[in-house]
């Protein structure tokens, strides 16, 4: 513990992590919650402080009106200090590393396995139920739902919003929307797993938009990337026993749709207070809206009752509970990716997002027996390890 004089010439509320270590004049620029006010005819005046090594403030005299120090008046401010210590300082950061690292695996955990249950319950809905329309509809009306019910209740807090909010989000909604459809309509009429073998492809799709239509350029390495990845989806294709090319193209249109709702949200999540549950959140209303007319112009209420009732009497009551769990757990997986989009890079984002696949892959195989030949195996393989490649030559 030392003891330290400070020369009041113009006393501001002083912090001690402000300080800078090393500094010769250390001069505190924000307010410390931890400090009470000054007496108003402080603080006009100059602060000084003299020292070598950074300090931890453990107590003040004269600050407040409360101070009993005989010294206020001549213009000294007695103030007690410790010397930071290096090693608490590293032990803390490490620990708020290894904080962070396990609050990123939680996340990571936690989407992966919404993912693979929304996934599982997303076909068995659309096997029997094949309104890839509604069943996209509901899932975001489901997620509206219950991010307004949240707000409501204040499980969760409502966000500032205005209408250039509204309005940078409209190309992000429309990207999402399509993409969406797109998937959903891809997997009603393929495996799962094909599906998402196609999805893996996803980089390549952001490269060669980012290139032709944005201009960027990229190292030869990320190029070379692209060959596995395009290689592996099109060895997957060929050799894919229920090819299917509605369901194909459902995935690569998903695909493109989902590198402009990246590029769109890069920009508009600038600057933006909004967090990302709540980004999401709004994302879903407006996707909402956005899709509502093209389902019931698609598919339309007739086709869905008539539908239902097939589903009902070949599946039973079950449907609807199916149907639940299938719009739920999507909700849950976006809001939980978004919510790690805040505490990860991009990158890690997108490789988070193909170890996802990974995931989704072989439990859909396991459960819906989907049969696979070595060939076709070793395509979604190669697929796979290329956007791995992508992600390491993109750092
Ligand atoms: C959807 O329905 O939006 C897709 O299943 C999304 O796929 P992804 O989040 O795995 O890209």
């Amino acid at each position: 513990m030392m003891i330290c004089s400070l020369r009041s010439q113009s006393v501001r509320p002083l912090h001690g992590s402000e300080f800078v270590s090393g500094s010769k004049s250390l001069i505190p620029t924000k307010r410390s919650s931890l400090l009470p006010p000054l007496p108003a005819r402080k603080i006009s005046r100059q602060l000084t402080l003299s020292l070598s090594r950074p300090l931890h403030i453990s107590s003040v005299e004269s600050f407040g009106s409360s101070g009993t120090s005989a010294r206020k008046d001549d213009g000294l401010i007695k103030c007690e200090a410790y010397e930071a210590d290096r090693s608490e300082a590293a032990a803390s950061a490490a620990g708020s590393d290894v904080a962070k690292r396990v609050k990123i695996g939680i996340y990571f955990a936690t989407w992966w396995a919404l993912n693979v249950v929304f996934n599982i319950y997303n076909k068995k809905v659309l096997n029997a139920y094949p309104y890839p329309w509604l069943t996209s509809t509901l899932s975001l009306a489901t997620g509206s739902l219950m991010m307004l019910i949240s707000w409501a209740t204040r499980i969760a807090e409502t966000p500032k919003t205005d209408f250039e909010f509204w309005k940078t989000l409209f190309p992000v909604a429309v990207a999402h929307t399509i993409g969406h459809v797109a998937a959903t309509v891809s997997m009603s009429k393929v495996a799962v797993s094909f599906t998402h073998i196609i999805k893996s492809g996803e980089p390549a799709f952001s490269v060669l938009v980012s290139r032709f239509l944005l201009g960027e350029t990229f190292p030869a390495s990320v190029y070379l990337s692209l060959v596995p990845i395009i290689g592996g989806c099109a060895l997957a294709a060929v050799t894919e026993l229920n090819f299917n090319m509605i369901g194909f193209m459902g995935a690569m249109i998903s695909n493109l749709a989902f590198v402009f709702r990246n590029i769109f949200s890069k920009r508009g999540m600038k600057g933006k207070s909004v967090s990302g549950m709540n980004y999401y959140a709004c994302l879903s209303m407006l996707s909402l809206v956005i899709l509502t007319p093209f389902a019931i112009a698609v598919e339309g209420p007739q086709m869905w009752a008539a539908g239902f009732q097939k589903a009902l009497s070949d599946i039973g009551p079950q449907i609807v509970w199916w149907m639940a769990a299938q719009s739920v757990f999507y909700h849950l997986y976006n809001q939980v990716s978004y919510m790690s989009l805040d505490e990860i890079s991009p990158l890690t984002f997108s490789i988070g997002n193909t170890m996802k696949r990974i995931s989704v892959i072989v439990s859909s195989i396991i459960i819906f027996h989907t049969p696979v030949q070595p060939v076709n195996a070793l395509g979604a393989a190669i697929a796979v390890l290329g956007t791995f490649l992508y992600s390491q030559a993109k750092q």
